[in-house]
């Protein structure tokens, strides 16, 4: 059987980033850099390497460095080339023309909220949610992973990811059925479980590839945990009438969204590279030492 293509991708960028003031008090929190790429290029760059064509921005006010990252510098470009640079570091960041697009949230009403802020653009077909806080580190990519799963399954596919019991209350948490290698099917998703209460601790890690049919449920503007749209509730309701996987990734994960995970992330990645790594390794080494 084949399924429709997943060609867009939907990024929510317009949260506050309250978490990391005062760096992010003028400083949209997705523009935070791990060694020298801000977190949204990473997710970016992931999608586009899952095939994706359509890079649609969930944004709000303050948030314009992110659609200048996404934008061709001239002043840069010319001074670069004048003084015979290489614009080797910033190729990536040239996008199709008409790509992204940008939509925006004019309220914190939850993350359901502002998905459903894309649905004009996403229309009548599946796409993929990717939350840059989230940094997937893995060879596939984390999407290009799913998508090559999607492809076998169809319907709807989650990232899922053990965590430790004690967190199950930070995350959407899987009810787990039956295991497939690394697909899981999908009994229930539950937003942020009381301690105490969560069915497993699989968690669901902010990548997935949703059926438009979530963007009718969104309508509703339903709440749920904290008072918020929250986009579990609404994709939970298609659990039963649409096929639902969990999909576990093979690679690294770094949640930026919390500052010791942001600098995990960044030594983690600094210790990678071939410029850099070996300086910071020896300096890690005496400072532990
Ligand atoms: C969001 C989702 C949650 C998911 C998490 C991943 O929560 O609502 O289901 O597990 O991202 O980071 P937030 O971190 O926005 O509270």
């Amino acid at each position: 059987m084949t399924f429709k293509p997943v060609r867009k991708a939907v990024f929510p960028v317009a949260g506050l980033g309250t978490r990391f003031l005062p760096a992010t008090k003028s400083i949209p929190k997705e523009m935070l850099t791990v060694v020298d790429k801000p977190l949204i290029q990473y997710a970016v760059e992931e999608a586009l390497a899952a095939g994706i064509e359509q890079i649609i921005f969930v944004t709000g006010r303050g948030k314009a460095a992110l659609e200048d990252h996404f934008d061709i510098s001239y002043e840069l470009e010319a001074t670069m080339r004048a003084r015979g640079k290489s614009l080797a570091a910033i190729d990536g960041i040239r996008m199709t023309p008409g790509s992204p697009v940008y939509v925006r949230q004019q309220e914190p009403l939850g993350l359901g909220h502002a998905v459903w802020c894309a649905r004009a653009i996403v229309g009548d077909e599946p796409f993929a949610v990717l939350l840059p806080d989230e940094l997937m580190v893995g060879t596939p990519g984390f999407l290009a992973q799913m998508v090559a799963a999607y492809a076998q399954v169809g319907g709807n596919l989650i990232g899922a990811l053990e965590v430790p019991a004690s967190e199950t209350d930070k995350y959407g948490i899987i009810t787990p059925g039956r295991v497939d290698g690394a697909l899981t099917e999908v009994l229930e998703v539950i937003e942020k479980p009381k301690q105490g209460t969560a069915r497993s601790n699989l968690m669901t890690p902010g990548r997935y590839i949703l059926q438009p049919e979530v963007m009718g449920i969104l309508d509703r503007g339903e709440k749920g945990a904290g008072g918020e749209i929250q986009l579990t509730d609404a994709m939970a309701q298609l659990i039963g009438r649409q096929p639902f996987h969990g999909y576990t990734f093979t690679g690294q994960r770094f949640d930026c969204g919390d500052k010791a995970g942001f600098i995990q992330a960044n030594l983690a990645l600094a210790l990678q590279r071939a410029d850099i790594g070996p300086s910071v390794r020896s300096f890690a080494a005496a400072l532990l030492a």
